[in-house]
């Protein structure tokens, strides 16, 4: 009512000036809009109705040889109240700009009145309602408009797609929903689209690669679905592209290859899935790239190292899996990386060592990966970074000196590792240290004193280490500290007094015996304000008065007895080993004996002056066939068949029992000379979680492997045999365990086994596992692949990608994948490739799909009825999808297999199996 009022005032004195020449439209309009605001600070004042020269007032320009309002700029006034029709006078206004103002009301759709509006920017006011439908339909020349930051509801109106002239668009933040208007791709002149943060759904369809001129869309925070649109990489304009916080699906289209000047691309946030694959680093305008909280699966693409101008790269939270990416340390060309985000991933391996290189770094976090080995000196050498976070892996070894060198530090965040030694001094270099985080670790000895000089400290995490020694009195001096947790070690003496101390929690000092302070309810010794009285006839009232002296006298007896248990232990396995060696150099020692015996197929004992005379070769002991060699190639004796011949069980006289193996690849056996030496080399091969070769013989047109013979059977049969009692959880986690210290020894002595299977891994009567059949395709003269495949297709399931592909190498490597497969059948009580009535199941795929679905847990033998360790099995499944990675340099070797394995087995199943 006051506005109408005012308004008709100026209108009335608008009038009465109205003899001035100059007088125009354009007064009349402005006072009539400036009558709909309110202007708390005045910042309107010279708009007045007494001066007819407009083009003097504040915000307004005009045209200099016209004099008539152009352009209306009057951002950040404060001013609220609506945007009024008193504009619609100003018929030769070209920009409005009110941004960042308190406005209210809708949009007036009678704006697109003003056909020479070019820029039109109501941004960051308050504005509701939808944008009027036929908003956009008049517009002659409109090239720039922003309705970012208001309230508006509704849809993107469809005469958007006619506004042919349109260069940039933004409707961010606003509460807008419904579909894109579906002509919008044909706005060619579009370079910029903004429509962050809204509620839109509906795919973001095709078309988009007509904008031959776009250089950013920003669809993030969403709710788009469907895919990313395949023709999107015909922009080739691109700078910018977010479609991060959406539904989207599906793999990145592979015409993104082609948006080379595109400088930051963000996706995160969707389900996005596949790989990602080795032309991003085509990629090389790149400053930031952030695929986080996808779906994306397999390794890191080495291509990322070519990307010179990258700073931000955040890969966190997929499933990626592979090694510490060793593009990223040593490679000098990443000297602009500052942000590195590559946690909740699948990724092991070492922190490479150079990781210093990153000249740049400012944020590094390698968080719940299965990182491993000991945190590299160099990491001193990143002298920008402010935040490391490398908690929750598998790192051990000590926190390096160096760290000191890292001086910008503000986060370091350590926890959940199995880092060991002490906390290092040179911590205090980091003086804008704010945020430490160390607990659940090994760390021992003292907290440094120098500690409470770090005085931006806020949070101070030390809790589940055995640290010892007292708490530096100083740190009641760290004025900023929020958080202090000593809990769960072996801290002694009294708590500090004073600041952040006298409202320290309880819980965050407790399970430390000995420490001493009210809030622990322990008084100290030594700051007793008493004196105390001794009754020498009570002995009460001493123990009354220094109750930790109790207390520590219990922990001391408990710990010695661990620690008198674990010596005791250690003598025994020390003595075991000892006994272990002397008998395998005793054995080894003892030199080959050459027996003569018959050749032919009928294996007459009596040994003949035949041409077709055999050689057998003992490694060790004696080697008479107590049955005879009839018995030697019995049917009733037989054990299995495999690729690579039949297998007979025989004892020998002195009683023990061996299983040998008649070779059916005898065409193609190397030259006598040859398959002697090989099979010496692999005679040589002992070691408990493998079946030793005892002896072979040969004739040109026979030969036999004599192994030691393991009694109770294949893991196959113990596994898949409907009879067999089923394996419990350590059982099964034991074997898995041994296959890997087997096939890891067999590495180190450069032998690759080609047929690991479960009907190759035997169980002797102790449970203990052994790898047989190791190393016989170098038997066969040369490596040929078909004949390798066609000798092991039994082994269906098990074979790495790579005996099916020519130009990749068989390494030791390929091993490992048969292991994973392996480590699957094992779990899941599975066989690798199982056949349905109308469906083939490959176990590896099986499981990786439940992996991703969040139910990995319902892929494990179901006979163990939920009596396993969540703990052990969800990691050891990891570590099994790990090894069987299509791609061998994905796939970890097997000392690294045996040790992440040590690693997860918990330590009180490991000490149960002691006991
Ligand atoms: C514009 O306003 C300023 C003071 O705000 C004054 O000095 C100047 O003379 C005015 N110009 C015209 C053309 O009115
Ligand atoms: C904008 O106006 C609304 C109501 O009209 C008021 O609540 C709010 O505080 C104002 N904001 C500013 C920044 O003036
Ligand atoms: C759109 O407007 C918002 C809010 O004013 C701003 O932050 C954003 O940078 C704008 N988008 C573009 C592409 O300029
Ligand atoms: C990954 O995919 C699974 C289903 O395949 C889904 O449940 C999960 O939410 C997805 N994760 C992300 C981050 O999109
Ligand atoms: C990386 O992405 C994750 C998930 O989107 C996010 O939580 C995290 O803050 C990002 N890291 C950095 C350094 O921005
Ligand atoms: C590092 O990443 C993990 C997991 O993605 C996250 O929980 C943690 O907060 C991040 N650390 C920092 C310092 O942002
Ligand atoms: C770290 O663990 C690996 C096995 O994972 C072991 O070989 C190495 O000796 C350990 N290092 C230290 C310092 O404990």
């Amino acid at each position: 009512m006051v506005l109408k009022v005012l308004a008709f005032l100026a209108l009335v004195s608008v009038m009465v000036n109205s003899q001035q020449p100059a007088f125009n439209d354009d007064v009349l309009g402005l006072i009539f809009f400036k009558a709909g605001l309110k202007d708390p600070n005045a910042k309107l004042q010279s708009w007045s109705s007494d001066d007819n020269d407009p083009c003097n007032w504040t915000g307004v320009k005009c045209d200099p040889v016209t004099y008539r309002v152009t352009e209306l700029h009057l951002d950040d006034l404060s001013l609220s109240g609506h945007v009024g029709r008193g504009l619609l006078r100003l018929q030769f206004l070209q920009a409005l700009s009110l941004s960042k103002n308190n406005l209210t009301g809708t949009i007036n759709s009678e704006l697109s009145h003003i056909g020479s509006l070019r820029v039109i920017d109501l941004s960051g006011n308050s504005l509701s309602g939808s944008i009027p439908d036929k908003f956009f339909a008049q517009f002659g020349s409109l090239k720039s408009v922003s309705f970012a930051g208001n309230k508006l509801t509704g849809h993107l109106p469809g005469s958007l797609s006619s506004c042919s002239t349109l260069v940039e668009a933004n409707f961010s933040f606003n509460r807008i929903s419904g579909q894109l208007p579906s002509g919008i791709w044909f706005l060619r002149s579009l370079k910029s689209l903004d429509v962050f943060g809204n509620l839109m759904e509906g795919e973001i369809h095709e078309g988009i690669g007509n904008l031959y001129d776009l250089r950013l869309i920003n669809f993030g925070n969403n709710r788009f679905s469907g895919k990313i649109p395949g023709d999107i990489g015909s922009c080739l304009q691109l700078k910018y592209v977010d479609f991060s916080d959406n539904y989207l699906y599906g793999t990145l289209p592979d015409s993104m290859r082609r948006l080379v000047s595109c400088r930051s691309i963000s996706l995160q946030g969707n389900s996005l899935s596949g790989q990602v694959s080795d032309w991003i680093g085509e990629l090389t305008s790149l400053e930031s790239l952030d695929l986080s909280a996808n779906n994306f699966s397999g390794g890191i693409p080495s291509s990322l190292g070519n990307l010179q101008l990258l700073r931000e790269l955040n890969l966190s939270m997929n499933l990626l899996i592979g090694y510490f990416p060793s593009w990223i340390s040593g490679n000098e060309l990443m000297g602009s990386l500052q942000v590195l985000d590559l946690s909740s991933n699948d990724l092991y391996g070492e922190i490479g060592s150079k990781i210093g290189v990153l000249s740049s770094l400012v944020f590094f976090n390698m968080s719940r990966n299965h990182l491993f080995g000991s945190i590299p000196y160099s990491i001193g050498e990143l002298k920008t970074t402010q935040v490391i976070d490398l908690s929750y892996n598998l790192l051990n070894g000590s926190i390096p000196s160096e760290l000191g060198g890292a001086v910008s530090l503000k986060e370091l965040r350590l926890q959940m590792n199995f880092l060991s030694g002490k906390i290092p001094i040179q911590i205090v270099n980091c003086s804008s240290l704010t945020v430490l985080n160390l607990s659940w670790n090994n760390l021992s000895g003292s907290i440094p004193p120098a500690t409470s000089n770090l005085s931006s400290l806020e949070y101070v995490d030390l809790s589940s280490n055995d640290l010892t020694g007292s708490l530096p009195k100083e740190l009641a001096n760290l004025s900023l500290l929020m958080f202090f947790n000593v809990s769960h070690n072996n801290l002694h003496g009294e708590l500090p007094v004073g600041g952040f101390f006298n409202t320290i929690s309880a819980s965050s000092v407790s399970g430390n015996p000995s420490l001493c302070g009210s809030v622990v309810n322990r008084s100290c010794p030594a700051v007793h304000n008493k004196p105390i009285v001794l009754n020498p006839n009570s002995s009460d009232s001493i123990g009354g008065s220094f109750p930790n002296h109790h207390r520590k006298k219990i922990v001391l007896s408990i710990s010695s007895l661990i620690a008198i248990g674990a010596a005791a232990f250690i003598v025994i396995g020390v003595v075991a080993i000892t006994v272990l060696n002397i008998h395998v150099r005793s054995s080894m020692s003892s030199a080959p004996v050459s027996l003569a015996l018959s050749g032919g197929e009928d294996f007459s004992c009596s040994p003949n002056n035949d041409s077709n005379y055999g050689k057998l070769v003992m490694f060790s002991g004696d080697a008479d066939f107590a049955a005879g060699a009839h018995a030697l190639l019995n049917k009733d004796c037989e054990l299995g068949r495999g690729g690579f011949g039949v297998v007979y069980r025989t004892i020998l006289r002195d009683g023990r029992s061996v299983a040998i193996k008649k070779l059916t690849v005898s065409s193609l056996i190397k030259s006598q000379d040859e398959f002697e030496k090989d099979v010496k080399k692999l005679g040589k091969v002992r070691y408990h979680n493998l079946v030793a070769l005892e002896g072979y013989y040969w004739t040109p047109s026979l030969q036999l492997l004599i192994y030691e013979f393991v009694s109770s059977g294949s893991l196959y049969k113990h596994l898949h045999d409907p009879g067999r009692s089923c394996l419990s959880w350590r059982q099964r986690f034991h074997v898995i365990l041994g296959t890997a210290k087997g096939l890891a020894y067999l590495h180190r002595m450069n032998i690759i086994h080609y047929n690991l299977k479960s009907t190759n891994v035997l169980i002797d009567c102790s449970g203990e596992p052994k790898v047989g059949d190791f190393g016989l395709a170098r038997l066969l003269p040369m490596l040929d692949r078909c004949v390798l495949s066609s000798k092991i297709q039994s082994a269906l399931g098990y074979m790495a990608p790579e005996f099916a592909c020519k130009t990749v190498k068989i390494t030791e490597k390929s091993d490992v994948y048969g292991y994973g497969v392996l480590v699957l059948e094992v779990i899941t009580g599975k066989k690798p490739v199982e056949y349905m009535e109308d469906d083939v199941v490959v176990l590896c795929d099986m499981v990786r799909g439940a992996l991703e679905d969040g139910r990995v847990e319902e892929c494990i033998d179901g006979r163990l009825r939920g009596n396993f360790p969540a703990e052990e099995a969800i990691p050891v499944i990891k570590l099994g999808l790990i090894c069987a990675s299509q791609v061998p340099s994905n796939r970890p070797d097997m000392e690294e297999v045996v040790n992440i394995l040590e690693l997860i087995q918990c330590p009180s199943e490991g000490q149960d199996e002691l006991e």
